[in-house]
């Protein structure tokens, strides 16, 4: 049966399609070690999925209102003001089936066809499959090789009068990298020059280390009037299950985004709301020791990754990546088989090496491999000695 010509543009997520194919290698028996998480591996916090139990008991499984509960979008606007000091009415705020259908409804509640959407590269797949969805035009801003954030000037070069939005990603995926107060500053200048609207993707806000601290653009003077804010419980709280996400915006974007979900999914699960509020009010010392876990292997995997020849990648300080720069490796070949490619490269890790990771292609960079640390230090170890020796066999 023919698809309508809508569907035939979109390509399946790199980074779900990996993961999958890790995990049927694993269920044949194959000893697979996966670097290709976009989830935290530690275990939904007790205190959540209590509140997920008692919400069943209590009959909590009942249609919400589409935009979420009251109580949750409470605790949202309280997180909002307590951590950003921006506050929101419940009316600028909508809760969806994870933060990536925020951004969908964001982005198609915003998005006319040909509008030109700034997309910075390295870019998180799904940005840009959702732009082509809403029929934007999608341009690419490219990074300083060195840094892998994209400079003031070359989002200068970009501005056409069909420009409208820009997609931000800090913490990045797939880099780790947090923009400086001061970047944050000359773009949101730069946004209210252009008259342009921002969505701030802040997923990975509290997945951070090194002291670095994430700003959200929004709360520059007269940016939260610019700023679509997206975040969720999926990574900050290891709840990438429960699919909750939330958008904070100006009011008459988030109605928009409303009348979206009112005909398409209608309200996120109800007991996932519940989960969701115990989450946003709960003491931060559940992420804290998930962080500091993260942060040991961050610096392992940094430590071996660096002992790589030629291998390159900016610090990550945020989310749970390394995004590593491979492409003194193309050209070269593994037991005679050709590496022309990132992914024709995790192809044969996966193999040879039996290593699943991402290639740098689907984030829109060749050469590059994304390498999630959201694993045991056990299989870190274990995986990355696997890939010195698979490299060390590169001719
Ligand atoms: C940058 C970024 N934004 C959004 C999401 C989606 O999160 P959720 O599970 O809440 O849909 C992800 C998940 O991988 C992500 O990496």
């Amino acid at each position: 049966m023919q698809t309508a010509e809508r569907v035939k543009k979109i390509e399946p997520s790199a980074t779900l399609s990996i993961s999958a194919r890790a995990t049927a290698l694993k269920k044949e028996g194959k000893d697979v070690i996966s670097f290709s998480a976009g989830e935290p591996d530690f275990d939904t916090p007790l205190v959540i999925k209590e509140e997920a139990k008692r919400a069943i008991d209590e009959g909590f499984t009942k249609y919400t209102p589409t935009s979420g509960t009251a109580e949750l979008k409470e605790a949202i606007s309280k997180k909002l003001e307590r951590e950003n000091g921006l506050f929101y009415l419940p009316q600028e705020i909508i809760v969806s089936c994870g933060a990536k259908h925020s951004l969908f409804n964001a982005i198609l509640s915003l998005c006319n066809p040909g509008d030109e959407v700034l997309l910075p590269k390295p870019y998180w797949v799904t940005y840009l499959e959702q732009i082509k969805l809403a029929e934007g035009k999608p341009i690419f801003l490219e990074p300083s090789p060195s840094t892998l954030t994209v400079k003031i000037e070359e989002i200068k070069k970009a501005l056409t009068p069909r420009t409208r939005l820009l997609i931000l990603n800090n913490p990045s995926n797939p880099t780790g990298v947090v923009w400086e107060e001061e970047e944050l500053k000359e773009l949101a200048d730069l946004v209210k020059e252009r008259d342009l609207i921002i969505i701030s993707d802040e997923i990975y806000e509290h997945l951070v280390y090194d002291g670095a601290q994430v700003k959200s653009i929004a709360t520059f003077p007269g940016m939260k009037e610019r700023t679509i804010v997206i975040n969720g419980v999926s990574k900050t709280f290891s709840m990438t299950g429960w699919r909750i996400g939330y958008a904070a915006g100006p009011r008459e974007v988030i109605e928009a985004m409303g009348r979206l979900q009112d005909h398409s999914t209608s309200n996120p699960t109800s007991i996932s709301q519940r989960a969701a509020e115990k989450a946003l009010t709960s003491d931060p010392v559940l992420v804290k020791e998930m962080v500091e876990k993260f942060n040991e292997r961050r610096k392992l995997m940094m430590q071996y990754l660096s002992e790589i020849p030629s291998v390159t990648f900016p610090t990550p300080r945020g989310a749970f990546y390394i995004f590593a720069n491979f492409s003194s490796y193309l050209g070269k070949n593994y037991k005679g088989k050709p590496i022309n490619d990132s992914l024709q490269l995790t192809e044969l890790l996966l193999e040879e090496a039996q290593i699943a990771c991402v290639p740098g292609i689907a984030f829109g960079m060749e050469g590059y491999l994304r390498f999630s640390y959201a694993t045991s230090e056990k299989n870190i170890e274990k995986g990355m000695e696997r890939l010195k020796n698979f490299v060390s066999q590169t001719i």
